[in-house]
């Protein structure tokens, strides 16, 4: 799919030089921007906008405004947009049976839709092995497109937005192509760009079944002509050789998701790769991610480690030693509710009350993290007015 496109200039130095402008404003001079990259970036319309367009740090409403409507619904997206998010993510991206990208946080659909209630979809639920996990459920890639726009979006986790169940039913399951003409006529509508930042979900297993993503989502940012280094759409995933795959296939920003510092990604346990979380967050492992990708996406706990009893403790050196390679971060997810938040920010113990999370993103965002992934948008965007004025 690539080859169609002039891979001329896509040296991982000019995007690296680009992005690091991006991270520290009129500083970046100070990373090396290159007259070479400069010429890069304007034949790619470089120097309007781009992700150093977007405020610091950058509110990133997370699967939409998931903390109040039922995520990776059209509801959910343009909700975000009206609380101000500065980036959507619309969406996790799976595949169907025929091969379209749809928005769902994970391919069993089980818990996000109705497709319980659908008899004629009872012979579908399968056990699968995802990602060397057990998994029960119904599959996006087990129905065709037209199959699963008969189905309706529920909310994930009642027991934390009882409120959201008010919305079930409401909303269907948004394609990626719906996302990119949504963005359209939002950008239109408010005249101003909208931005989208998808996850392509479970790459190497959906490779292996015949339904690879990164030639997908390629195919169609370039019938949209949203390719681009500078265009609105930021591309994330946890496994880091699809990241480099996209890198040869696109020239968006890419951001590479990081789980628990214990963990591996699953291409690396697929191919041999004995690299854990661990070693990626290492300068080694940064300087590697940072010759094809522009910003990482960390667990919140790799920024601010909690202790045992759960309570927030000294910053780790992640914000520095990414910004030193270039990379931008934008960890996830901060969420209102006492159960997500660090123990010594909760307010009670109630599932579905709120704690201080105005403290908590106080605590985040004086590490330096250049965003960060939120389900309350609305909550974010007050946050950062606090922190910038203050
Ligand atoms: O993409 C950032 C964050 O969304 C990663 O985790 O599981 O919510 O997709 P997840
Ligand atoms: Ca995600």
């Amino acid at each position: 799919m690539g080859t169609q496109r002039s891979n001329e200039g896509k040296s991982g130095t000019g995007r690296r030089a680009l992005l690091g402008a991006a991270v520290l404003g009129a500083g970046g001079a100070v990373l090396g921007v290159t007259g070479t990259a400069r010429a890069e970036s304007a034949r790619h319309g470089g120097g309007q906008g781009g992700l150093k367009s977007l405020p610091k740090p950058t509110i990133v409403g997370h699967r939409g405004a998931s903390g109040y409507r039922p995520e990776h619904t059209m509801g959910a997206y343009q909700l975000a947009l009206d609380m101000g998010a500065d980036i959507v993510e619309a969406g996790d991206l799976v595949p169907t049976k025929d091969g379209h990208l749809v928005c769902r946080h994970e391919p069993e659909i089980g818990g996000t839709t109705d497709v319980a209630d659908h008899p004629e979809f009872a012979d579908r639920k399968k056990t699968k092995l995802l990602d060397g996990v057990s998994t029960t459920g119904w599959f996006t890639e087990d129905f065709t497109l037209a199959e699963l726009k008969t189905l309706r979006a529920i909310e994930r986790i009642p027991a934390n937005r009882p409120h959201n169940t008010l919305y079930d039913g409401r909303w269907e399951i948004p394609t990626f192509e719906e996302v990119l003409q949504w963005q359209d006529e939002q950008s239109r509508e408010r005249g101003k760009q909208v931005w989208v930042y998808p996850e392509l979900k479970h790459p190497t297993y959906f490779r292996k079944q015949g339904l690879p993503l990164e030639e997908r989502i390629a195919k169609l940012l370039r019938k949209y002509r949203r390719d681009r280094r500078t265009s609105p759409v930021v591309i994330q995933s946890f496994e880091p050789t699809s990241i480099e795959r996209l890198n040869k296939l696109v020239d968006n920003p890419l951001v590479v998701l990081l789980s628990s510092a214990n963990t591996r990604p699953w291409d690396f346990v697929e191919s041999g790769d004995p690299r854990t979380v661990a070693d990626l967050v290492k300068p080694a492992g940064l300087r590697e991610i940072a010759s094809y990708a522009q910003g990482i996406g960390p667990t919140l706990d790799l920024v601010i480690p909690r202790d045992a009893k759960g309570n927030l403790t000294e910053p780790t050196t992640l914000v520095s030693d990414a910004h030193k390679v270039g990379l931008i971060l934008h960890p996830w997810t901060m969420r209102n509710e006492n159960p997500f938040l660090p123990a010594n920010f909760r307010k009670g113990t109630d599932a579905d009350a709120y704690g201080d999370v105005f403290g908590a993103y106080q605590a985040y965002f004086a590490t330096g993290i250049d965003g960060v992934f939120t389900d309350q948008p609305d909550t974010g965007v007050l946050a950062r007015e606090g922190f910038v004025n203050n």
